[in-house]
């Protein structure tokens, strides 16, 4: 068994100081590794093995399709496979949301999201429309211009002068605002911070409002007070600003509806979606926006400026409409927001042990944040690196668990993401549960409170 590790081989790893397991094969929620360790995947890798793993039919209709052609251009063909998949999403996508533009990356749907704004605005004669607004903490991506719109502020640390001016307003972040998420609400609860930072900039010049309508990761699965999105909907008509929802994370099932904005009973202008919609087989994302603003540029420009050579890809394609007619054939969305009942329930447990500050979410999405403090909610110093060691505790229980850190403040803030595929079954939430427990043991018992901020 060789040692995973840089400098050894040739794989410029995305940890350089860490040893990788090597992982052989997957089934269902389990993943093993070369030396026959098994591990309960509670976050779906990146919140993308929405189906589990190891399923053959995703695979086979990809080679299916690389043997019939593998590639073709979308500036000179179509195929069967692009057909098929924009129909089953616009079929699945909220209100007039009925054109797919399938990439690959969720930044690049992302990115495709916020051009296709600006230049909606410019071919709609209002070309002074180009300011973007976006919530903090948030994540839309890596690429320059979606993490220009993330408010993860560590991401930047070597790139700040390549980025663009996003104009940052608090998130509903009820565990860290001032009302709590209870009325009355504060401004960033109720929308209103997003309205004053629209009227602020002069709504002739906000192309876009751009968010995640259940928190991802950085604000570690935060779920708006009902009426957000509503009144998001009503401002944006108000100030001609467009409001993209970033399903990158939420969407394709993951927090028990299609996309997570529906039950809040509006329907964005543009969504975004990436991660889960093609399972971890395939990876696709997708920009899906309205004829109602397509027909714009399809009557000036005559596309979208957004020319990538991997977009609309056959076999990527075939992957992504394996996946989704998968958990269409098999009830996988019902069956998250059935499982995310059992485990918002279980998760209760944890409440009380030591640093567990909040516990909140929706379907098989929930976030766990943890404080110094429980009464101050004071995070952790950064330096305590708390959700990394509880990630390592975890990896070392055969529990895979998503970290993010600095949501308390931009630096300092320690939360995990449980995220399973949505085949869990109740006795796997149950030992997510238990090997959760005793990872969070073995790291409260070398963290001192004197590490707090
Ligand atoms: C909400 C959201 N948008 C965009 C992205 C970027 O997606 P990708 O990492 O596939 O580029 C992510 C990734 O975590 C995300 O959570």
């Amino acid at each position: 068994m060789a040692d995973h590790q840089y400098p050894l081989g040739h794989v410029f790893y995305r940890k350089l100081s860490k040893r990788l397991p090597l992982i052989t094969r997957g089934e269902g929620c389990w993943l093993v590794d070369e030396t026959g360790k098994r591990y309960l995947d509670a976050c779906g890798g990146a919140f993308v093995a929405n189906l589990g793993h190891g399923l053959s039919e995703i695979g086979e209709a990809m080679a299916e399709q690389a043997q019939r052609v593998g590639y073709v251009n979308g500036t000179t063909f179509t195929h069967q496979p692009v057909e098929e998949l924009a129909a089953e999403v616009a079929a699945l996508s909220p209100g007039d949301l009925n054109r797919v533009y399938p990439l690959s990356s969720g930044s690049e749907a992302v990115e495709a999201a916020l051009k296709f704004a600006r230049q909606y605005w410019v071919e709609t004669g209002k070309p002074a429309k180009h300011r973007i607004v976006a919530l903090a903490p948030a994540y839309h991506g890596n690429t320059l211009l979606a993490l220009s719109a993330s408010g993860r502020e560590h991401y930047k640390t070597y790139f700040r002068e390549w980025l663009v001016d996003v104009t940052r307003v608090p998130a509903p972040y009820a565990y860290r605002c001032a009302c709590g998420g209870r009325p009355p609400l504060c401004p960033a609860c109720d929308g209103s911070a997003v309205e004053q930072a629209i009227i602020t900039l002069g709504p002739e010049t906000v192309a876009v409002f751009i968010a995640e309508p259940v928190g991802g990761s950085s604000s570690g699965a935060t779920v708006p007070h009902p009426d957000y999105f509503r009144r998001i909907r009503e401002i944006c008509d108000r100030h001609e600003v467009l409001f993209v929802a970033d399903e990158v994370l939420t969407g394709a099932g993951r927090t028990g509806t299609w996309a997570a904005i529906e039950p809040f009973g509006v329907v964005p202008d543009l969504m975004t979606l990436g991660k889960g919609l093609g399972g971890g087989y395939a990876p696709l994302s997708a920009l899906v926006a309205p004829d109602r603003l397509v027909d714009r540029l399809a009557k000036g420009s005559g596309s979208l400026l957004h020319a990538q050579t991997y977009s609309h890809h056959p076999v990527l394609a075939a992957g992504a409409l394996a996946a989704v007619r998968h958990l269409r054939r098999h009830g996988l969305i019902e069956r998250c927001a059935r499982m995310g009942g059992v485990l918002h329930r279980e998760v209760q447990a944890l409440r009380g042990l030591p640093h567990v500050g909040d516990i909140r979410g929706r379907g098989l999405l929930a976030g766990v944040e943890f404080v110094a403090d429980f009464e101050t909610r004071a995070p952790f110093a950064r330096s305590a690196a708390f959700a990394e060691r509880l990630t390592a505790a975890a990896l070392d229980e055969g529990l895979v668990l998503w970290p993010n850190v600095g949501q308390a403040d931009g630096t300092n803030g320690d939360l995990v993401m449980i995220a399973p595929p949505f085949v869990i079954t109740d006795d796997e939430i149950g030992e997510l549960i238990r090997r959760f427990t005793r990872a969070l043991e073995q790291t409260t018992k070398v963290t001192k409170a004197v590490e707090a901020v």
